[in-house]
């Protein structure tokens, strides 16, 4: 019986009664046939439905999909139209663009103005990316949407399933802030791995300009609005691009990158509670932030290495959030990278939160500067706090 059969077979009847004789009640038994039932329900409806090879592991018939792999079939990203330079924002509050390109690398970033948000972004980039992919939206299985700023309290990835038509689609947000998308895309990695869906539509946007105080020199000179997208398809296992990652969380540091909500903390009856409820504005301590990326980036990044079994030497891309130049470039130096290995976009757009790793992956894709074969190394970091690596062969 292979692993992936093992993983799924029903549990012994003593497991599934919890009796130390091993004997059923009448409760027991309607649980089980429930089980038997659901299990056969899915194996008719997946054989006819996706066509999926499927083997029947036990007399009670649970089903085990054949391990695949998933590979990227198309890229896409949408930025706002309005741009705001460094100059833009010395006008502001007081800064200058000399002061904000040496301490960060940016030099301007895109806002969302007039109709855009983050579903017509999210949308434009998944358009985009499954063009290129050349499969449609209607036979897309899933979409993960990693942001932090959905249009809805609700989530928005059900509003991009509609604006794109993808028909079948489970459509969900996930929220990890700029790792958002490095762990979306190992998330939609697994369900075509093991969850028996072909494709999966992994989108990465945020449009915190709705969240930045733009009176505070401290942030309003880092964020930036933007989405990326990337369209993930079944390939054999031994294809899989995902070689290894590496995710992890520390909410004992929450306090230092925060947009909390304020109101009447929830209590239904208190005196308007229906019209007080808010989010505040990014509250941040840069340097502590920064410190937390300059050491965390190295380490998440070599344990991917190690799980992958490779070495730093074997990176032709590395991918990173892009929140900081100076961030980017302390972790290439870490890895002996030349700049040439570098992708880097921050100049032109800041720090997109969740959409950075997929425009920046997008744009190295349409100049030519990632290439089929590439392994690429991918990390993002932030709020959370979160931070997630991936390596991939492109
Ligand atoms: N323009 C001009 N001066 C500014 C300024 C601005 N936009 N922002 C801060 N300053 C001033 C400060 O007031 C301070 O002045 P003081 O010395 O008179 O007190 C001085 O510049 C240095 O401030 P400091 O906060 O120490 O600067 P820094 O070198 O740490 O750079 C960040 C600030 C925010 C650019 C940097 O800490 C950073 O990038 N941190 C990581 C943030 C991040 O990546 N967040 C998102 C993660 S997803």
């Amino acid at each position: 019986m292979s692993a992936a059969a093992r993983a799924v077979v029903v549990p012994s009847r003593r497991a599934v009664t919890g009796r130390d004789d091993g004997r059923m009640t009448r409760v027991d038994r309607q649980h089980l046939g429930r089980r038997r039932r659901r299990a056969s329900a899915f194996v008719a409806r997946d054989v006819g439905g996706r066509g999926r090879s499927l083997s029947v592991v036990t007399n009670a018939a649970v089903a085990a999909f054949d391990v695949a792999g998933a590979r990227i079939a198309g890229v896409g990203k949408a930025i706002p139209e309005k741009s705001l330079t460094n100059d833009d924002l010395s006008e502001l509050v007081d800064t200058n663009d000399e002061w904000i390109a040496t301490r960060t690398g940016i030099r301007k970033r895109h806002v969302i103005t007039g109709d855009e948000t983050l579903t017509s972004l999210g949308a434009k980039a998944a358009m985009q990316a499954l063009e290129r992919a050349n499969i449609a939206a209607e036979d897309l299985d899933l979409i993960i949407l990693a942001t932090s700023s959905p249009d809805d309290i609700f989530g928005s990835a059900c509003t991009i399933q509609a604006a794109i038509g993808a028909k079948k689609a489970l459509a969900f947000d996930l929220t990890a802030a700029c790792s958002g998308f490095v762990i979306g895309l190992v998330n939609g990695t697994q369900f075509i791995r093991s969850g028996g869906y072909k494709n999966v539509l992994v989108i990465g946007g945020d449009v915190l300009s709705r969240y930045v105080d733009w009176r505070d020199r401290a942030t309003c000179i880092l964020f930036g609005d933007g989405a990326g997208a990337c369209v993930l398809t079944a390939t054999t296992a031994d294809a899989c691009s995902l070689r290894g990652f590496d995710m992890h969380s520390d909410g004992t540091q929450n306090h230092h990158l925060i947009a909390q909500y304020v109101g009447d903390n929830g209590k239904p009856m208190s005196e308007g509670a229906s019209n007080n409820g808010a989010f505040c504005n990014i509250s941040m301590s840069g340097q502590d932030v920064f410190k937390f990326a300059v050491r965390t980036v190295p380490m998440t990044v070599n344990k991917s290495l190690k799980a992958a079994n490779m070495s730093a030497e074997d990176i032709d891309k590395l991918v990173l959030h892009q929140a900081n130049q100076r961030i980017i470039d302390s972790a290439a130096q870490r890895f002996g990278l030349s700049e040439d290995k570098v992708v880097s976009n921050i100049a032109e757009y800041g720090n997109t939160s969740a959409g950075s790793v997929p425009i920046a992956l997008c744009e190295a894709v349409e100049t030519g500067a990632v290439k089929e074969g590439d392994i690429l190394a991918f990390a993002g970091f932030g709020a959370g706090l979160t931070w997630a690596s991936a390596i991939w062969k492109f």
